[in-house]
């Protein structure tokens, strides 16, 4: 049988190292950011995307002339890219090679909940599922996925499975713009190259690595040549990523599920919370020169004894002088979701509790834990519902719903209302500690969606829930 959650869980609330205190080893940096491999189409068919994805131990060298050993999809961390088009259909046979059960789960597509890869429908040590769904039209945008099996999918995250999922549109306003794939992700390693475990400070706060990773390579160097559009992925377990390129200026033109309805210029810095994604138009023209690509200090909001945010370089990105294209002004309209029919509140918190003797960080949604076995809120299929999300905990969460894409109405602080800046679909969304966010959000699908914090240690400690659409 396995190791369960709580037991292991229990051996990392012992005493142990702190993660600034463990001597980091050290990584090569500085070569050309690789793109990440795409996963071979297999089918003839056309509009058909088939291919076999395996999930399997797998070595690599983090650390020159040490082997770490990773978890990995088809061998590969990030795993392969699956790019696909909107009315395309995607046949996934996932092959489990782990010595736990697993799932893939497609993050932020809009696909039936017994095809997503839920904590309730496992695939055990070396069976094997197929994935099948077809992608609706207006559904291109920047996904991604990973395993989500019950209590284990922080650490089978942390391991190395996860990888971008892109579908493309038929008419793209932006296609003639060159295209650039950024997914990040962070590595904790022990001082010989392995994959360390988490610590108490871990399970609290969330896992952040020592290493910040760019398509799984640390300090990348990264070229632009007039004009790029970039997508990125924050793939870490909870490191908030406060995006610049040190001053030059960017712009937004996509969130999680797709192109926004107009470009939003001139931006300096852009908060990218654990599992959300951006596209950003990167223009080299008139600030030509040698920058990097920062995370900038930003307070979460942290529990016990932490080092101060300090700003972090994750990539060198020299800016040089090329074809600029420009952004046009229109790319898409999206429609508003509508008058809500009904409404739900989720409270998010945290609380201490006592289990053998140890004090445990809890993570609650309106006072509970997760149970797999409970249905926490039931919505009526196709019908629009205005969600409140309040986070009376000491720290930021990152919201996040499976199946759907939602769209953020106002966020309240202080008794003080602010409508969201531009209409835009989300899957993910910060809610920063002592704030409300109300979204309004649609379910298209019956049956079962999960909910949760994308801290994936909060969302293991219990901070999840399921929602039932019939
Ligand atoms: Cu990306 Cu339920 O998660
Ligand atoms: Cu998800
Ligand atoms: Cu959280």
């Amino acid at each position: 049988s396995f190791l369960s959650a709580q037991e292991s869980m229990h051996g990392m609330m012992m005493p142990m190292m702190r993660a600034e205190e463990i001597k980091a080893p050290v990584l090569p940096h500085g070569a050309a950011l690789q793109e990440v491999a795409k996963l071979a189409n297999q089918s003839q068919q056309p509009n058909l995307f088939k291919a076999d994805v395996t999930a399997a131990p797998a070595e690599t060298e983090f650390v020159t002339g040490k082997k770490t050993t990773v978890w990995a999809y088809n061998g590969r961390v990030p795993g392969p890219l699956i790019e696909v088009q909107e009315g395309d259909t995607v046949e996934i046979r996932l092959i489990n090679k782990l010595p736990q059960p697993t799932t893939i789960h497609w993050h932020g597509l809009p696909i039936p909940p017994e095809q997503d890869g839920n904590p309730m429908d496992p695939v055990l040590p070396g069976k094997e599922l197929i994935y099948r769904f077809t992608l609706p039209e207006g559904s291109a945008g920047t996904y991604w996925y990973h395993p989500h099996p019950h209590e284990y999918t922080a650490e089978q995250v942390f391991r190395g499975l996860a990888a971008p999922f892109i579908v493309r549109a038929k008419n793209d306003p932006l296609k003639d713009i060159p295209e650039r794939n950024l997914m990040i992700s962070d590595l904790k390693l022990t001082p010989d190259g392995a994959i360390a475990g988490n610590d108490m400070n871990d399970w609290m706060n969330g896992r952040e690595g020592q290493f910040v990773l760019v398509n799984g390579q640390y300090h990348p160097v990264v070229e632009v040549k007039g004009t790029e559009r970039w997508r990125i992925w924050n793939a870490t377990s909870a490191r908030y990523l406060n995006l610049s390129l040190g001053g030059r200026k960017f712009t937004l033109v996509g969130t999680d599920g797709g192109l926004l309805e107009k470009p939003v210029r001139d931006l300096q810095t852009l908060l990218l919370s654990p599992a959300e994604r951006i596209e950003i138009i990167v223009d080299a023209a008139g600030q030509e020169g040698k920058v990097s690509l920062f995370a900038e200090p930003y307070n979460r909001g942290k529990m016990g004894h932490v080092a101060a945010e300090k700003r972090i370089d994750i990539a060198a990105v020299n800016l040089l002088a090329g074809p600029s294209i420009a952004i046009p002004e229109v790319l898409r309209k999206i429609d508003d979701l509508g008058e809500a029919k009904a409404m739900k509140k989720m409270v998010f918190s945290e609380a201490m509790s006592m289990a053998n003797g140890r004090h445990m960080m809890l993570f609650l949604i309106n006072g509970k834990s997760f149970d797999m076995h409970r249905i926490d809120f039931i919505s009526r299929l196709h019908e629009t519902e205005l969600w409140e999300i309040i986070n009376n905990a000491d720290m930021d969460h990152p919201f996040h719903v499976h199946g759907t894409q939602f769209q953020v109405v106002e966020t309240e602080r202080n008794g003080v209302r602010t409508p969201a800046p531009y209409r835009a679909w989300k899957d993910t969304v910060n809610v920063r500690r002592g704030e409300t966010v109300r979204i309004k959000i649609r379910q298209d699908f019956p049956g079962l969606r999960m909910l949760h914090c994308h801290i994936l240690e909060h969302e293991m400690l219990g901070m999840m829930a399921i929602q039932q659409v019939k």
